[in-house]
């Protein structure tokens, strides 16, 4: 199972877009879409779900794409662009070559401003003279691409004085998703379960093994889908999908990737 952002414009409602990079280090997802899904092929696919929403907040939204990062970027830009408020984006590529949904990017007009082939300095430049153009009271930041790309402009906007709820990211990849750390106990609260996890294996895993299946996607913490009310313990955070203060709350945790550090961890399942 995998999840790709829907790309759809507003007024586009008889179909999904998708777009799919095909990664040279695919872990199954990308490679099989390419090679094997041709014009006719019938596809399995759930209701879509938002976990990077465009928020009424108010405040203006200012968008930053690298890469295939651009997919919800666009579907953000379109809806904006649809309803006439104001935004700005800003899309880093790799070279010209490297841009899809060309036609989509061109109707987005001066909204839009592409970067192409920029070193790391270059880009960090780009990005700090952006973040010196935007107001940390009006302004509000979504940026989705590599890692290195949130990074920096998570970084720099912070520095700028962004609060955090106005740094908004998705990312596609989690570098922190090992499953190692102690074993520990888990206590699951409604089916009245309690077992241990070892070191090396999954909260998800374990519940399965017990009888509880917790439903999963991207099985590397970053996309939302297995998140599972926490009731006590102390979380070893492993996700990139938490905000900082859904971290420090202790109420979630992201049974693929994250484990308790020791003792006992209950949870509402
Ligand atoms: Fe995606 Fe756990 S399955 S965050």
């Amino acid at each position: 199972m995998r999840q790709y952002s829907v790309v759809n414009r507003p007024d586009e409602p008889d179909g999904f877009v998708i777009g799919v990079k095909l990664e040279a280090a695919s872990r199954g997802g990308s490679r099989s879409m390419h090679e094997s899904v041709q014009v006719g092929a019938e596809l399995t696919v759930s209701v879509p779900r938002n976990g990077f929403p465009l928020r009424a907040s108010g405040k203006r939204p200012t968008l930053i794409a690298g890469g295939i990062g651009i997919t919800p970027i666009l579907s953000m830009a379109q809806a904006l662009a649809h309803s006439s408020l104001p935004y700005t984006a800003h899309y880093f590529v790799r070279s010209p070559k490297h841009v899809p949904f060309g036609d989509r990017l061109k109707a987005l007009g001066g909204s839009l401003n592409l970067y192409s082939a920029l070193d790391v300095q270059a880009t960090l430049a780009q990005l700090g003279e952006l973040m010196e153009a935007l107001d940390p009271g009006q302004d509000e930041i979504y940026t989705c691409g590599p890692l290195p790309l949130i990074e920096a402009v998570t970084q720099l906007a912070s520095k700028r004085g962004f609060p955090d709820d106005s740094i908004r990211f998705e990312l596609f990849k989690n570098e922190d998703s090992a499953v190692d750390g102690l074993e520990f106990e888990v206590q699951l609260a409604r089916s009245g379960k309690t077992f241990k996890v070892p070191a090396g294996k999954t909260v998800v895993k374990a519940c399965a093994e017990h009888g509880v299946e917790i439903e999963t996607s991207c099985e590397q913490g970053v996309c939302g889908t297995c998140m599972v009310p926490v009731l006590s313990g102390e979380l070893d955070h492993h996700d990139a999908y938490l905000s900082k203060a859904e971290r420090s709350s202790g109420r979630w945790i992201m049974p693929c990737v994250s484990r308790a550090k020791s003792g006992t961890l209950v949870l509402d399942l």
